[in-house]
């Protein structure tokens, strides 16, 4: 009994000082499922049951990492899924579990933990039709160019173009991007879009980032599942950034990829010299009805193709092939 009861007490202070040890740590700010701990208080991400990577907390997890921690956390139900905002009830971004490379990047080929593979982009984008496990991914096709479509929540204030642009600068500083990588921002006042353009390779880049990460940590926010640790002073999560005195909120954000080399899908209308966009992200009450109208639009403005990842994509290919 006597032994029991200081084994009892044993497991107790040990339980005690573990979670002392944890507690001693402080919060890996920019990566919220990332454990800190030990004497020296190092922050690992969990990306799989036996794959873990030290994170630096000042700094964003590069994307690749965090879908991996994402689909490692979903696959075995750990952490409860912060009821998001009310209106996000759509994940288009089709998630899989990518394959990492020893830098965080993407590798050229994945195939989800299957047989069935397709090439990837820089941003982990599928870029091919999928095909089977002898599917070949030479080499990782970089993204160059972000667009980033934000919809902004209707307000009943005159909108300031030129302050408008100036918060949606300081924004995306939010997210570790520097300004130089901003080509430009346009604002389509009737629509409330704020359509903003990122260039990879921009010069005059004072902090280099992965901007497909920035872009994944922004959408994360938009949909209310932020990767940020909550004690991170968030930018635009739940009720939005500060716009001339109000808090400006967003609905929708999507995110146009374009790569270096076109895109290759096997599509009739593919012809060649059109810059492909590939569409990942919607938020979207009604996403049906909104991309095929930016598609629409789009289409008729510039002859840029669009393409939809996830489950919108065949029906995305029906669209183009009946419009
Ligand atoms: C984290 O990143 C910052 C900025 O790049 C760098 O100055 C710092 O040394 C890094 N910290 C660690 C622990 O690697
Ligand atoms: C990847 O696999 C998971 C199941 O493990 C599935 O839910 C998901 O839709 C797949 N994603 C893609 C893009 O195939
Ligand atoms: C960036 O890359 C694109 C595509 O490779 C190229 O057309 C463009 O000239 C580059 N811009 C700069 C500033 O290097």
């Amino acid at each position: 009994m006597r032994v029991l009861g200081s084994l009892i007490l044993a497991v107790l202070v040990l339980s005690v000082v573990a979670q002392e040890d944890e507690k001693d740590c402080p919060v890996c700010m920019t990566n919220q499922f990332a454990k800190c701990m030990g004497s020296n208080c190092i922050c690992f991400l969990q990306v799989s049951a036996d794959e873990s990577h030290t994170v630096n907390c000042t700094t964003l997890t590069r994307k690749c990492w965090m879908m991996k921690n994402e689909m490692y956390r979903l696959k075995n139900n750990i952490g409860t899924r912060r009821k998001p905002t009310e209106h996000a009830m759509l994940d288009n971004d089709g998630i899989y579990d990518p394959d990492c490379q020893a830098d965080g990047s993407f590798h050229p080929k994945q195939c989800n933990g299957t047989s069935t593979c397709w090439c990837v982009n820089s941003a982990g984008v599928r870029r091919t039709d999928k095909g089977d496990d002898s599917k070949q991914c030479p080499e990782l096709v970089k993204t160059f160019w972000l667009q980033i479509q934000l919809r902004h929540q209707s307000v009943e204030q005159e909108m300031d173009e030129n302050k408008l642009k100036e918060a949606i600068t300081k924004t995306f500083a939010a997210y570790q991007v520097d300004p130089a990588y901003i080509e430009k921002i346009e604002y389509l006042k009737e629509d409330r879009y704020i359509m903003v353009d990122l260039k990879q390779n921009a010069t005059g880049v004072k902090s280099p980032s992965d901007l497909a990460t920035a872009a994944y940590y922004l959408e994360k926010d938009v949909k209310g599942s932020s990767l940020f640790s909550s004690a991170y002073n968030r930018s635009i999560l739940d009720d939005g950034i500060l716009f001339d005195g109000v808090k400006l909120g967003f609905e929708q954000a999507y995110v146009y990829y374009i790569d270096e080399k076109n895109p290759e899908f096997s599509m009739k209308r593919l012809t060649p010299g059109i810059i492909a966009v590939i569409v990942v992200v919607c938020l979207a009450i009604v996403a049906g009805l909104i991309v095929l109208f930016i598609t629409r639009r789009k289409a008729a403005k510039s002859h840029i193709y669009q393409k939809a990842e996830g489950r919108e994509l065949d029906e995305m290919q029906k669209q183009q092939l009946t419009t």
